[in-house]
C-alpha cells in the first residue's frame, strides 16, 4: 500500500519549517481556517453536559436528524434514519462502502484523476480498481465514457464532483446522465461529495442526492465536514444510502472504529443547524484567491491551467515545462521542492503525470510569493 502523497508533501513541508526554512506549502488538502466558534462552543457544552460516552453505531438521533432535514431542505431528497450514519470523517464512509460491497476481483472504476485513496480502498478489499481516462474532456466524466468502461465484473463507480484534485465539476445534467448508466446496468455508486460546497458561479451546489429515488437506490452519498466547516482535525463525516447497504457499513465500523466521536458529533450538528455565515465567508475568499491564481498560473510560459470549478485545487497541465533533466512532473515538484522550497503535489499519485496540484487553501500573500517560485522553476525549465 502506497504512502498517501499529499500527506507526504506535508511532512516534507513540516520538516522543513522546523529547519527554520521558509516553505511555501501550497500542498495541504485542508483549509487554512479555523473551526467556526459556534461549532467550537458546541463541543464545549456538549463536554461540559457529559456528552462523552459511546453513542449509537449510527451517530446521535440529533445528527442523523441534522443530516436528514439538510438533505430534505437542500436537495428535496427524503431519507429515514436507517439510511444515514455518522462517521468518522468522510473517509471513513467511503472506506465503509466500499469494504462492505466489494468482493475480491471485483471492478471498481474510478475515473481519473482520483483522489489518491480510492485505488487503495479497493485494493484492501480485494477488488480491481479500473481507471477512467477523462483528459480528453478536460478531466470531466462523461455518461459515455461510463458506458464504455463498464464490463460484466464492474460493481461499482466512484464518483468525485468537485474534485480533488482537479477541481473540475460534472454538470448536473451530466451527473444525471451517468446515474442513468448506471442504473440501468445495475451498479453501484459512491458519490463523495466532501466539497459539496466549494463551487464557484456560474457552476451550482449538486448533490446526487436530489436525483429521483429510481436513480439513486444503488447510491451512496459519502459526506464530510472537514472542508465545509474547516474540521479536518474532528474526523466527522457521515454516509447516506439505502438500509441494507447502511446496516453492512455499519457492521465494518463497529468492528474497527465504532463510531464517530461523540463530542464531534455535537459540533457536527452546530454546524449544520447554525449560521453558515463562515462557509460563505470562506467560499467568498477561496473565490478571490481562485481568481488570481488561475490568470497568475496561465501567464508562466509552458504551464496551461484550466478553470477548476470547485474545490479549492488547481491543476495545472507543467508537461510544457518539462525539459532534458526536468522529465517528469514529479521532478518539476522536486525542483520546486529543492531549489525553491515550495510544496506542491505531483500528479502521479492522481493518476495524472505531467500535473500538478496547487492548493489555494493557503493566504493570498503565501500563494503570490509560491507562484514567483513556480514561475522561476518553469522559466529554468525551459530556458
Ligand atoms: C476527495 C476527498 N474525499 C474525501 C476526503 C476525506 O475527508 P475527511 O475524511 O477529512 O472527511 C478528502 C480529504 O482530503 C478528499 O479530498
Amino acid at each position: 500500500m502506497k504512502v498517501s502523497s499529499t500527506l507526504a508533501a506535508m511532512q516534507s513541508a513540516e520538516a522543513m519549517r522546523a529547519a527554520g526554512i521558509d516553505v511555501v506549502d501550497l500542498g495541504a488538502g485542508e483549509p487554512d481556517f479555523d473551526t467556526p466558534q459556534n461549532i467550537k462552543d458546541a463541543a464545549i457544552t456538549a463536554m461540559l453536559a457529559g456528552k462523552t460516552k459511546y453513542t449509537a453505531a449510527a451517530g446521535t438521533r440529533e445528527l442523523q436528524k441534522a443530516i436528514i432535514e439538510m438533505y430534505r431542505r437542500d436537495f428535496g431528497a427524503i431519507y429515514e434514519r436507517n439510511e444515514v450514519m455518522a462517521t468518522s470523517g468522510g473517509k471513513q464512509a467511503i472506506f465503509n462502502a466500499i469494504v462492505s460491497l466489494i468482493n475480491p476481483d471485483d471492478e471498481v472504476l474510478i475515473p481519473k484523476p482520483f483522489w489518491v485513496s480510492f485505488p487503495e480502498m479497493v485494493a484492501f478489499a480485494r477488488g480491481k480498481a479500473v481507471p477512467i481516462e477523462t483528459e480528453e474532456n478536460g478531466f470531466v466524466l462523461t455518461a459515455g465514457m461510463v458506458r464504455r468502461a463498464i464490463t460484466p465484473k464492474t460493481k461499482l463507480i466512484i464518483l468525485n464532483s468537485p474534485s480533488n484534485p482537479s477541481g473540475r465539476v460534472i454538470p448536473p445534467a451530466e451527473f444525471k446522465e451517468i446515474m442513468e448508466v448506471i442504473a440501468e446496468k445495475d451498479i453501484y455508486a459512491v458519490s463523495d461529495e466532501c466539497y459539496l460546497r466549494f463551487v464557484y458561479p456560474p457552476a451550482t451546489v449538486f448533490s446526487a442526492a436530489s436525483l429521483r429515488p429510481e436513480l439513486r437506490k444503488r447510491l451512496c452519498i459519502a459526506g464530510s465536514f472537514s472542508k465545509t466547516y474547516a474540521m479536518t482535525g474532528w474526523r466527522i463525516g457521515y454516509a447516506l444510502t439505502n438500509p441494507d447497504w447502511t446496516r453492512a457499513m455499519l457492521k465494518v465500523q463497529g468492528h474497527s472504529t465504532s463510531i464517530a466521536t461523540s463530542i464531534s458529533q455535537a459540533a457536527a450538528v452546530e454546524a449544520l443547524n447554525g449560521s453558515q455565515e463562515s462557509v460563505a465567508t470562506m467560499l467568498a475568499e477561496y473565490s478571490r484567491r481562485r481568481e488570481w491564481l488561475l490568470n497568475a498560473l496561465n501567464e508562466i510560459p509552458g504551464l496551461k491551467c484550466a478553470r477548476p470549478e470547485g474545490a479549492f485545487y488547481a491543476f495545472p497541465d507543467v508537461r510544457g515545462c518539462l525539459n532534458g533533466t526536468v522529465k517528469t512532473s514529479e521532478r518539476f515538484a522536486n525542483e520546486l521542492l529543492e531549489k525553491e522550497q515550495t510544496v506542491v503535489t505531483d500528479g502521479v499519485g492522481f493518476g495524472a503525470e505531467g500535473f500538478i496540484r496547487i492548493s489555494y487553501a493557503t493566504s493570498l500573500d503565501r500563494l503570490q510569493e509560491g507562484v514567483q517560485r513556480i514561475k522561476r522553476v518553469a522559466e529554468r525549465c525551459s530556458a
